[in-house]
């Protein structure tokens, strides 16, 4: 990397720092050396700032694109599959016929779940959330595979990344089936991951359409650079804590609705609609500044251009709505009139909101019968792998230090109680 240099004039005082050069994107200035100068950086939102090194994961939001390790999330999602994205998160490269097989096989060896993992969900009423639930079982499992090694070498670390990206289905479809009173489906380890996952929450196997729009839907929300819920995986993992705790936080700050939960939120928009006929009502609602309503699964923090995963999603949709003769399904014309009708809105347009990925992908979750309150938990699991990648990284990377913000104090000046 070459570097280059900003000044920044304050008090009279001309402060160096350095610009660091990526291999993608923008430039970053290097602020660390400010506090020698008595000087803080104020950014709430992290809307400017960079937390981390990272390798894994390029987002251009003003052209819309994706790239992992350089490959785009089209090609991924068109020509590849879920665990060769797995794969490829966890090691720079896709893999060869020959490293995939055994990928696969290592996966389906840990996807069992210890008896006592399981009954952790007898300490929930059934109606909890699931989000609830899969945060308790992912905890629990720290009791029994943490330690197995210090985590320092790559191969203890891949063994983790082995155990949740294997388990998180098994926990996934046990909570939903702990909701309807109905006892967990074991694993298969003859199935591919999507149809394994589809069984062991319907006892049934998928078709070939469903099995390929689950697939792609984990390719799709694998991993998306230092969102919320990865920089939370990161932060808790910077203070030393394991991989399971870490990816604990990563779920629980998924779960808010301007995250991970927006596909729940947006299903439950679309319903409220309700009718073509009132989408311009709600459309006036997201743009008053007085009512809280939002169009859920539009803007982005990153994206000022269409989503390439809302993209793929779409057609995704088209597929499993084909599939099953409900290209009528009135919540899918409902999202089409929206996106088209809020992308002619100024509004919209000078503000750059496009649809993101949850706008779609919670018609098609539905299309394929998994229930409104599990789509965060579809989210969880296909993020899973992004969450144990970056994990792995921060844990390997020569600049690890705790994660510690600094404040700007608006608070009492110093007084006395007497
Ligand atoms: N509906 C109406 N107005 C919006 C929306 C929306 N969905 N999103 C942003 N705006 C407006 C916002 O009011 C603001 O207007 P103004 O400049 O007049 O004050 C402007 O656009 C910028 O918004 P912001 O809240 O400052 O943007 P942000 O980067 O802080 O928030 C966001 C990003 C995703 C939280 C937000 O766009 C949002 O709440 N969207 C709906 C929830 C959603 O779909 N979230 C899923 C994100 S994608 C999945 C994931 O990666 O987690």
């Amino acid at each position: 990397m070459s570097e280059q240099q900003a000044h920044l004039r304050v008090n009279n005082e001309e402060i160096a720092l350095t610009v660091k050069k990526p291999t993608l994107g923008k430039d970053v200035v290097e602020v660390s050396p400010l506090v020698k100068h008595n000087l803080f950086t104020y950014d709430p939102g992290f809307v400017s700032t960079a937390a981390c090194e990272s390798k894994i994961t390029f987002i251009n939001g003003e052209k819309g694109e994706l790239l992992h390790y350089g490959y785009p999330i089209e090609q991924l999602a068109e020509h590849s599959n879920y665990m060769s994205v797995c794969y490829l998160l966890l090691n720079g490269e896709l893999p060869t016929s020959e490293q995939l097989k055994k990928f696969e096989t290592q996966i389906q060896a840990h996807q069992e779940l210890p008896e006592p993992v399981l009954e952790t969900l007898q300490g929930f009423a059934p109606a909890a959330h699931p989000m609830a639930k899969l945060l308790a079982l992912t905890s629990s499992l720290s009791g029994f595979y943490q330690g197995q090694g210090n985590m320092s070498t790559h191969e203890d670390q891949l063994k983790v990344a082995y155990h949740l990206i294997a388990k998180m289905p098994t926990m996934a479809a046990a909570c939903y089936r702990h909701s309807l009173g109905k006892t967990a489906i074991a694993p298969n380890a003859e199935l591919d991951y999507a149809s394994n996952f589809f069984k062991m929450m319907f006892d049934k196997m998928p078709s070939a359409t469903i099995q390929r729009a689950l697939d792609r839907i984990f390719i799709l929300h694998a991993d998306h650079e230092q969102n919320a819920s990865t920089s939370t995986v990161r932060l808790i993992g910077s203070t030393g804590a394991g991989p399971f705790e870490s990816i604990c936080g990563g779920i629980a700050a998924l779960w808010g609705p301007a995250h991970g939960g927006a596909n729940e939120a947006t299903l439950k928009m679309l319903k409220q609609i309700g009718d073509i006929a009132d989408i311009e009502k709600y459309i006036e609602k997201a743009k008053d500044k007085n009512d809280p309503f939002r169009l859920m699964g539009f803007g982005h923090r990153v994206y000022k251009n269409y989503d390439p995963r809302a993209a793929v999603m779409r057609q995704s949709c088209h597929e499993v709505l084909q599939e099953s003769n409900s290209q009528d399904n009135p919540l899918f014309k409902i999202a089409l009139k929206l996106e088209a009708i809020a992308l002619q809105d100024d509004y919209f347009i000078q503000r750059k909101l496009f649809p993101n990925v949850d706008f779609y992908s919670g018609i098609t979750l539905s299309a394929m019968d998994i229930p409104t309150e599990m789509f965060t938990v579809m989210f969880a699991l296909g993020r899973t792998v992004g969450w144990i990648a970056h994990w792995i990284e921060m844990q390997n990377s020569s600049e690890k230090r705790i994660g510690r913000p600094r404040q700007l104090y608006t608070g009492p000046t110093r007084r006395n109680l007497v």
